[in-house]
Formats: C-alpha cells, sequence, structure tokens
C-alpha cells in the first residue's frame, strides 16, 4: 500500500522508501546501477528511445529482462485509439512494463482504460499539481512531475513536488506513486527523499553523483597511507 494510502500498517512504514529509477535505455548503464543496488525500475521516453539509435520493443524487452522492477514504454502517439492499440501491444512485452502516456485528455483515457485492465501507467510530462489529481483519479500507477523543465524556466520544480504530495494525503484511496522525473542534480534526490517522494527517475550519470564526496576520498587516500606504514598485509 503506497504511503498516499492512509495508515499504512508498521511493517508497510517500513517497508516505504524512496525508490531509484533510471531514466535511460543504456542497457550497459542499466546493468552497473544493477549491480550497486541502485535499480528499482527504469524509464525511457522517445526522445530516450530516439537517442539510442536502436529498435524500440527489442530494446524495451531487453530492458525487462535485465530490470525487474517497472519498466516505462511511452505510447508515440496522441490520439485515443492509436494510443490504445500501442499501449495495448507495449503490455505485451513484459509483465513488469508500465506503459507511459502523455497527459492530455486523450492519455487519461488511455491511462483509465489500461489500467482497469490492470495494466500499469506512468502518466507523463505533468507541469501543475491539478494534471496530478486528474491522473491519480484516472488510475496512474505513477505520475511523472517534471522538476528540471520547469528549474530551466525559472520556476521551482520541487514545488510541485510539495503540493502533489500533499494533495495527495488527502486522498485516501489513491494508490498513484510520485515518480520525480527530469532530475538534473543531486539536489533534486535529496528534496525528493526529504519530502518523501515514492521514486526518483534519475540519469544514471547523476545517481552516481551520490556517493561522490571530496572528504571520503581525502579520509580514504590517508587511510591507505597510514596502512602503508604498518608494512602489513591482510592478505
Ligand atoms: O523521462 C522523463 C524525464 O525524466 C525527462 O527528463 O531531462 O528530458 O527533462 P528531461
Amino acid at each position: 500500500m503506497p504511503k498516499h494510502g492512509g495508515q499504512n500498517s508498521q511493517k508497510e512504514q517500513e517497508e516505504i522508501r524512496m525508490k531509484f529509477f533510471a531514466d535511460t535505455s543504456d542497457i550497459d548503464a542499466i546493468k552497473d546501477l544493477a549491480d550497486l543496488g541502485m535499480l528499482d525500475g527504469v524509464t525511457t521516453n522517445p526522445s530516450i528511445i530516439a537517442k539510442s539509435g536502436k529498435e524500440f520493443i527489442p530494446l524495451i524487452k531487453e530492458i525487462t529482462q535485465v530490470c525487474s522492477g517497472p519498466v516505462s514504454a511511452e505510447v508515440a502517439s496522441t490520439d485515443f485509439d492509436t494510443m490504445m492499440k500501442e499501449g495495448e501491444k507495449l503490455a505485451t512485452i513484459a509483465d513488469n512494463i508500465a506503459v507511459k502516456v502523455p497527459l492530455t485528455e486523450a492519455g487519461l483515457k488511455v491511462c483509465k482504460r489500461l489500467s482497469d485492465a490492470g495494466t500499469m501507467v506512468n502518466v507523463t510530462l505533468c507541469f501543475q499539481p491539478m494534471q496530478a489529481l486528474l491522473a491519480a483519479k484516472a488510475g496512474a500507477t505513477f505520475i511523472s512531475p517534471f522538476v528540471g523543465r520547469l528549474d530551466d524556466i525559472s520556476q521551482t520544480g520541487m514545488e510541485l513536488i510539495a503540493d502533489i504530495l500533499t494533495i495527495y494525503e488527502g486522498y485516501p484511496d489513491f494508490h498513484t506513486e510520485v515518480l520525480v522525473a527530469s532530475v538534473r542534480h543531486p539536489q533534486h534526490i535529496l528534496e525528493s527523499a526529504r519530502m518523501g517522494a515514492d521514486v526518483v527517475t534519475c540519469p544514471p550519470d547523476v545517481i552516481k553523483k551520490l556517493y561522490k564526496h571530496p572528504l571520503t576520498d581525502k579520509g580514504l587516500a590517508d587511510f591507505v597511507a597510514d596502512w602503508k606504514k604498518t608494512g602489513q598485509s591482510i592478505l
């Protein structure tokens, strides 16, 4: 039961933690994050797929075999009928597919239809809190507010996350997880964790910045140097 679904039991509270999704289609980068224990899911979008230069369906299939968590694959059309057909086809790729649809009237109708049929749906391109409310009412599994693109136009993307989380708290029957997207730097991840977002989806290089600190590097160098002075070996 996600945190927005009213009071959680102690066990469910213990299970609540912010999940890390990789916002990429790069298989090697996805495997690398899996090795780090930092891969709870993957998100893609048509721009990410175009950048890969690879065939869409086989690439998504390969990703679902590397990542056991939700893998978002986005429809390419904008009309209801074609998005429905595309979404139903994408859903057959693997059980862990989340069909991604845009936050438009047609996208919300597709979301409702697919979620009623038991398919995970990630509603994307969210830029204001009422869009997120409608997505949740349409049964979205995930809502993807784009914080970086709001920052890019001198707005405060993380305020959108705070607004959505506040609104969702008032709807105990909502099961939509807030998936912070368009993440540009570690501060977006830190603030998302502080706010209690359910998921952040990040470019792999941003995730890897999280473990870097100059004092860690200096401290390690000092340990190595001091150990060398002992002339000892553990092995
Ligand atoms: O994939 C959805 C979102 O993360 C896209 O981010 O960097 O294109 O704004 P970006």
